[in-house]
């Protein structure tokens, strides 16, 4: 059996120990302690429970699948892993720290890729084991639905890493797409613009959340209005995407909504701190504006 290794159990890492899980490789699933590992396996494990339930598993591959997720308190084990894909928080002091860390113990044939959501794949490259076997490998939330990974090699990075990550990718059942190292790149391009314009009219009193959100995702025929998706992204990840998309580029087209700003400097990060441009204390998000 294949081992990946995972750093990061949050909404995003976990989501890919579980596809790679269903895959049937063997995941060690690290976070900055063991109970925030076991945390996010504990969730990993009730979605499968759900989707048992739901009768999309059995339930016997539901228990498979969990059995093969090992949570890691540190990286001890990280030499037996083929490929490391890191899906910490997106700073990118956070990430340097990590693949300081975790390249001082991986295989020399090992390859690091960064789940990072759009700091140059290029400049994180300088911290890893070897610049020719890293790369960014962009997964979508939530990474059991979202079929797409977007694929960014940097400067130094070798075809062979390009072909043993897609290869990876597509045993995961995902569609990739390949982008260059660019702020951002492709998704994050297009969507953060929308995104912080929804709060740049809310702020300037255009109309309600409410009313933001209905008219986005009704006349545009999308999942979630603007204001629902920026929530349940994280408003501190979508700050942290616009301010690489405004210095990377220098546009002032992608200068943060002061809004945005603002509700992050308040704690308010969306759904996962239970509060963002809806508050989710009860058994229906409510609109705060
Ligand atoms: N984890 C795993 N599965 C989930 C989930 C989660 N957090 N949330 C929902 N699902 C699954 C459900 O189990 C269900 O699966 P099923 O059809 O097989 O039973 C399916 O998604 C649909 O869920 P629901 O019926 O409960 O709800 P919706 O129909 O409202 O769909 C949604 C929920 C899939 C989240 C949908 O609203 C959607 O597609 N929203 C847009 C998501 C999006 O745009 N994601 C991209 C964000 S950008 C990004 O990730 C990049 C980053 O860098 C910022």
């Amino acid at each position: 059996m294949k081992t990946i290794g995972v750093i990061g159990a949050g909404q995003m890492g976990a989501g890919i120990a579980q596809v790679a899980a269903q895959a049937g490789y063997r995941v060690l699933l690290s976070d900055v302690g063991i109970e925030q590992a076991e945390k996010g396996k504990a969730g990993i494990a009730k979605r499968l429970a759900r989707a048992a339930e739901k009768e999309q598993i059995s339930a016997a591959d539901a228990d498979a699948a969990g059995a093969r997720i090992a949570p890691q308190g540190n990286y001890d084990a990280f030499g037996e892993a083929e490929i490391v894909i890191e899906a910490a928080t997106e700073r990118e002091q956070i990430k340097r720290a990590i693949f300081t860390d975790v390249g001082k113990v991986m295989s020399p044939d090992a390859i690091l890729a960064s789940n990072t959501s759009s700091i140059p794949i290029t400049r994180l490259a300088q911290v890893a084991p070897d610049a020719a076997r890293f790369m960014g490998v962009h997964f979508f939330n939530p990474v059991p639905v979202m079929k797409p990974i977007e694929l960014i090699r940097g400067l130094a990075t070798s075809n062979d890493t390009v072909a043993r990550v897609e290869a990876f990718a597509q045993s995961l059942g995902k569609t990739v797409v390949h982008a260059n190292d660019a702020p951002g790149f492709i998704v994050n391009r297009v969507l953060l613009p929308m995104l912080n314009e929804a709060i740049f009219a809310l702020g300037e009193g255009v109309a309600s959340v409410r009313d933001i959100d209905a008219a986005v995702s009704l006349g545009l025929n999308h999942p979630m209005g603007p204001l629902t998706l920026a929530d349940f992204i994280g408003l501190d990840t979508c700050l942290e995407i616009a301010r690489v998309l405004h210095e990377g580029t220098g546009d002032p087209k992608f200068r943060p909504a002061p809004l945005l700003v603002k509700y992050v400097d308040a704690g308010w990060l969306g759904r996962k701190t239970g509060r963002g441009f809806y508050d989710y204390s009860g058994p229906e998000p409510v609109p705060t504006r």
